[in-house]
């Protein structure tokens, strides 16, 4: 096998851990008494390769889990909020993994969730849920694509994307998996979308655990942007609201972290 097919296929098996890692937290979660999320469909994504990926995050994170529904939480929460301001059709899903807020988010039924995400990952979640569902999720729009590289939101377009019509944009667990070019990018395509009060809800790790990153190409580098509130601002998103994923874990399960792990819900 040639070395960039064997690099090809180690990235697949990064992207695919790290979709399933968050699987594997929500459904422990789902299981907990009151718990936070609810994710009925995170078990089948479950994956020895998500498990493996776990373990490593809580040696290093002991707080991950926490984070990670903290972050689920919060960027429900405001989702809900948009929603319940009215005339929101549209949900997009950027690096959409194994979300299934398509399902599991029931006041989201009768508006369209694209989900965006790249080929294999598309591929073996649509072949997952088909295998024990016996059918998609009825608002689910798949669409197979890298957002740093692709026309995606030509791509969005041609899946049913309605560019003037009022959409939240979810861009969770993605950001720092990114080059700076590839986050650039990704930006000025979003910049292409009418101005018209859209949801964008992003999540950012600081650089002292960017320093502590599993994936050593990462690891030690600053994560881009540093700052990604300031960055939004200078794009003319206005933010609706910012906050440490350590304050929300107070809020949420009584016990508070100084790792900082931003979370923005912006508007533009
Ligand atoms: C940590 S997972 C998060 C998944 C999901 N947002 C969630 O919270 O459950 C990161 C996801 O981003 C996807 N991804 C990484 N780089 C991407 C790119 N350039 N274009 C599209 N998706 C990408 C991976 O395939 C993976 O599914």
């Amino acid at each position: 096998m040639g070395e960039d097919r064997v690099l090809e296929l180690e990235k697949g098996r990064q992207a695919r851990r790290s979709a399933d890692v968050v699987s594997a937290i929500r459904f422990q979660e789902t299981q907990r008494g009151e718990p936070l999320i609810n994710d009925p469909f995170a078990h089948l994504f479950v994956s020895p390769e998500g498990e493996e990926m776990l373990a490593l995050a809580l040696k290093r994170w002991p707080f991950f889990a926490e984070y990670i529904i903290a972050r689920d939480k919060y960027f429900d929460d405001h989702l809900t909020a948009f929603c319940q301001e009215g005339g929101v059709r549209q949900i997009v899903l950027l690096g959409a993994g194994n979300d299934m807020r398509a399902a599991r988010l029931l006041f989201l039924k009768g508006k369209k969730v694209f989900e965006v995400d790249l080929s294999d990952q598309m591929r073996l979640k649509k072949a997952i849920l088909l295998n024990a569902l016996g059918k998609l999720p009825e608002q689910a729009v798949y669409v197979e694509a890298d957002v740093t590289e692709d026309d995606f939101v030509g791509r969005l377009v041609q899946a049913g994307f309605v560019p003037n019509e009022k959409s939240a944009f979810i861009i969770e667990g993605l950001i720092y998996y990114l080059k700076p070019k590839g986050v650039d990018s990704l930006f000025e395509e979003l910049g292409q979308i009418p101005l018209i009060g859209n949801l964008f809800l992003i999540d950012q790790i600081s650089a002292e655990m960017q320093q502590k990153a599993l994936d050593p190409e990462r690891r030690g580098k600053p994560p881009y942007p540093e700052d990604v509130a300031s960055y939004l601002s200078r794009r003319d998103f206005s933010i609706r609201e910012r906050a440490l994923l350590g304050n929300l874990t107070e809020k949420y399960y009584g016990k508070s972290y100084r790792e900082k792990w931003w979370v923005v819900a912006a508007e533009k």
